[in-house]
């Protein structure tokens, strides 16, 4: 049997992360997301200094890095080198220069790849930013959660303070501004609203209130 997979797209701090793991914890599904792949790339290339003018090298690294993926807890993690980054991954460095990272076209080729792989681990919930529209087109649900920029960056500014960072709104506004905007202009797979995916506008909605939509969505059929 062909295994389901639900895309859901959107912008930074649009509530994907949160969503998506409520909509698979409910349904047992796999949670994914994909946005881990393009910072593990950005981590690792920044560790071992390499430029990301020759991002076919980067890759080439990665290949010979046993770069290797698994599903613990209906989750997909990864290890590179043996080694699994996680805190790393939501680091200030990282958070910089992953859209840069994420708008050359050898590196999409190379995390697409990997992520079309996915569904063979079983039923998936998917986040991204192209999930609808290049990884999975023929998702049997696809939802693109949006909020206004500055409801988003207060979310993202929030969550930074949860965390422990010290930060200032008004550079969370402003990096989230640059990333949306890299990631809607770039030539290689941009943002877009994909065809056939439900529009969710969260600004006034609590997080239960789009996680209880998409629910009732999926289980309409
Ligand atoms: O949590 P947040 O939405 O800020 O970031 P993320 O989902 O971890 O994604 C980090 C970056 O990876 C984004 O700014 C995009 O540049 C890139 N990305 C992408 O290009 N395509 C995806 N499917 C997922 C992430």
């Amino acid at each position: 049997m062909k295994n389901i997979v639900i895309a859901i797209d959107g912008p930074s701090a649009s509530g994907k992360s949160t969503v998506s793991k409520a909509v698979a914890k409910v349904l047992n599904y796999i949670y994914v997301d994909s946005g881990s792949l393009y910072r593990a790339v950005a981590w690792f290339a920044l560790k071992k200094n390499l430029s990301f003018n020759n991002p076919e090298f980067i890759i080439e690294e990665l290949n010979n890095s046993n770069l290797l993926f698994f599903s613990k807890n209906n989750q997909i993690f990864f290890e590179i080198e043996d080694y699994q980054p996680v805190k790393e991954l939501r680091s200030k460095i990282v958070r910089e220069n992953v859209a840069e990272i994420a708008s050359k076209s050898v590196i999409r080729k190379f995390v697409v790849s990997k992520l079309k792989e996915f569904n063979t681990f079983g039923n998936l919930v998917i986040e991204g930013r192209d999930i609808g529209s290049i990884v999975y087109p023929d998702a049997e649900y696809k939802f693109f959660l949006n909020a206004d920029l500055e409801e988003r960056a207060n979310r993202r500014y929030q969550e930074l303070i949860d965390a422990g960072e010290s930060e200032n709104s008004k550079e969370v506004l402003e990096s989230i501004r640059s990333r949306d905007k890299i990631d809607t202009s770039r030539e290689q797979d941009p943002l877009i609203v994909a065809p056939g995916s439900k529009v969710i506008d969260s600004t006034n909605m609590s997080l239960s209130e789009v996680i209880n939509l998409i629910i009732s969505e999926i289980s309409d059929d």
